[in-house]
């Protein structure tokens, strides 16, 4: 046993080995705290289940290599130390000694690490609003939750693009609209000050549109899933 897993102190049983290493990445319950328990190769590994953004279920995301990717708006943490992705290591969640015995999975009730939060800056949209010179510009937000691979009809998106329709093309306005869907997770990152590289397939850009135009739809993040 490892210093830090002697220093781990109370082990919580969190259920058989065979079944949690069914799912690579599932939520289990450590006393009050969530955990994201992954299993890679028939190694487990636990972190903290609440990601540093705000909030979202780690143990409800996906594995993309050896990290973790929030269900909300795609931030990333390793899935043995919880650090962020390269360039932002210090923005992590707690670790948790993980160990096995008699078939049982033993999550460690107090973390090893600290958890660690890298200042943001703020949101773009959060700058003070100028009133510049030209049309009336409308920007039209979604919050539904759909992704390329699933997507669902919404009627909340239609009633949003019939809405921004009548203001380009009976009012002339400038129109824009942005959903907080879980599609883009470039553009959810890039939105909350964390830029990297698109996706393939998956990133779009923000841009304003003229009213001629009816080609808009972005993806911006938002504060939980809908
Ligand atoms: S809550 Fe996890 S990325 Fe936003």
């Amino acid at each position: 046993m490892s210093n830090s897993a002697e220093a781990a102190g109370e082990w919580i049983d969190v259920g058989a080995a065979a079944d949690l290493a069914a799912r690579e990445l599932q939520q289990v319950m450590v006393g009050r705290t969530r955990v994201a328990l992954s299993c890679v190769e028939g190694r487990f590994a636990a972190i903290n289940g609440v990601c540093n953004h705000v909030g979202g279920p780690l143990g409800e995301g996906r594995l993309d290599g050896d990290y973790v990717v929030c269900p909300w708006h795609h931030w990333k943490f390793h899935r043995a130390t919880g650090e962020g992705e390269p360039g932002y290591e210090a923005d992590r969640v707690p670790r948790h000694e993980v160990k096995v015995e008699g078939g049982r999975v033993f999550v460690s009730a107090e973390p090893t690490t600290k958890r660690g939060k890298l200042p943001h800056p703020p949101h773009r949209l959060a700058r003070p609003v100028v009133r510049e010179s030209g049309p009336i510009r409308v920007l039209g937000l979604s919050t539904t939750a759909m992704e390329k691979g699933h997507p669902r009809y919404s009627t909340s998106e239609d009633l949003l693009e019939h809405a921004l329709a009548v203001a380009r093309e009976s009012r002339g306005c400038e129109t824009d609209s942005s959903s907080c869907a879980t599609s883009s997770s470039a553009t959810a990152r890039a939105s909350t000050a964390r830029p990297r590289a698109p996706a393939p397939g998956r990133a779009r850009s923000r841009r304003w549109t003229r009213a001629t135009s009816s080609s808009v739809s972005t993806k911006r993040s938002c504060t939980g899933p809908t």
